[in-house]
């Protein structure tokens, strides 16, 4: 089942290029998307008075990264909620909100709970899942199965991508009535195409990352500063490592830097900053700035290129990976860091695929 692969984790970050063509089979169309599970339903969704995202976990950070190019496509106020979260609090859910619940498996009780709260309430709830007759498909109103292929390693890695890739689609199809974003459209469109061939490049650094990986095999902790598309890479990256690693970690907001974590600042610990391409890349490049003036010890992840910009003089590691359109670049981006996670804990000498105190899908509360 593994075929040449140590670990399932391995496999199924190595088999993103596929994953992500079959995620995307039979849905674009020349310059369109085509979800069939979503097409009864997009006039409801685009008058909706806002889109609520609604998962765990790396299901919630999939959303998260998708959000900002849903809140430019569609026009509508897009808000997070961590299912757990959601419940504690009883928050708000109106019935002229599309509710949208991710989850690989389709059977994670949080998530199932908020959507059984968000049916009561009235809204349109969509499920983006892994697992065709999951509890999620059967429950929700309409959704799209990413069919990213089964996932069996705990951290999930291929689900992520496909997850993303999907959302992504989605702010396409509720998008699609509006003339101005034609040009915007057609070019993510094209990149959809390219994308897997793109991972496949990325997934090349695999050597490299491994050498990165023997560089922090002490580490106490790791910090990932990410913003706009690239936040969700940060707390998705970190999660990867703390969950796989047994590594401390956490992925911040870059812009919270100065309230708060950038007391922690020292030349010990390691710190990833995720400054590729994008309407950020300069305040990115200010914060490294205030990170090199207080010795931080860097990692900076960059577009092809930008190494000797993004950190002049060589004095942090540099990892650059191929430049695609802004709202895909997270799914190029968490690549190494998925990378990073695996090669931490092989090297840790921890199990890979069955990290400890975990479960692939969390059913109980
Ligand atoms: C569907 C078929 C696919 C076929 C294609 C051909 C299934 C599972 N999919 O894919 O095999 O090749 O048509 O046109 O038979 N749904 C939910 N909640 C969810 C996920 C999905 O209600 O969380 C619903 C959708 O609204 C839809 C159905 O399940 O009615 C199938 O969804 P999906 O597989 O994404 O649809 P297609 O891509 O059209
Ligand atoms: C992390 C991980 C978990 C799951 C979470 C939600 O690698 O796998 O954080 O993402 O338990 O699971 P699903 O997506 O099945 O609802």
């Amino acid at each position: 089942k593994k075929g040449n692969y140590d670990h399932f984790m391995q496999k199924e970050i190595h088999e993103q290029p596929h994953s992500l063509t079959t995620t995307m089979r039979g849905r674009l169309k020349d310059k369109s998307v085509i979800l069939g599970g979503l097409k009864d339903h997009l006039k409801t969704i685009r008058h909706s008075r806002r889109v609520v995202f609604i998962g765990c976990g790396t299901s919630y950070n999939a959303a998260l990264a998708a959000r900002p190019f849903l809140e430019e496509l569609s026009g509508i106020p897009v808000t997070m909620e961590i299912a757990s979260d959601l419940l504690d609090r009883e928050g708000p859910i109106y019935r002229e909100d599309t509710a949208v619940f991710v989850s690989q498996s389709g059977e994670t009780a949080d998530t199932l709970l908020a959507l059984d709260y968000a049916l009561e309430n009235g809204a349109l709830c969509v499920g983006i899942t892994n697992t065709v007759g999951s509890a999620l498909a059967r429950k929700t109103h309409c959704g799209v199965h990413i069919n990213a292929g089964c996932e069996i390693g705990v951290a999930s890695t291929k689900a992520y991508t496909s997850q993303i890739v999907v959302m992504t689609m989605m702010a396409l199809a509720i998008g699609d009535d509006r003339i101005s974003n034609q040009a915007r459209r057609e070019s993510i469109i094209d990149g959809l195409y390219k994308l897997p061939s793109v991972v496949g490049e990325v997934l090349k650094l695999d050597g490299q990352i491994n050498d990165l990986a023997k560089s922090l095999i002490d580490a106490q902790s790791l910090l990932v500063f990410g913003r706009g598309y690239n936040y969700a890479t940060a707390l998705e990256g970190a999660l990867k490592v703390k969950e796989v690693a047994l590594m401390h970690s956490e992925g911040m907001l870059a812009g919270e830097m100065k309230h708060g974590p950038l007391a922690l600042v020292d030349e010990t610990l390691p710190i990833i900053v995720i400054a590729t391409r994008d309407s950020c890349f300069s305040k990115q490049q200010s914060v490294i700035q205030q990170l090199r003036a207080r010795k931080g010890r860097l990692v900076v992840m960059c577009s092809e290129g930008d190494a000797s910009l993004v950190c002049p003089g060589g004095s942090c590691r540099v990892i650059e990976v191929p430049q695609v359109a802004d709202c895909l670049q997270p799914v190029i981006n968490i690549i190494p860091l998925q990378l990073l996670a695996y090669h931490l804990t092989v090297l840790r000498g921890f199990d890979v695929d069955q990290p400890r105190n975990l479960a692939k899908s969390v059913t109980t509360l």
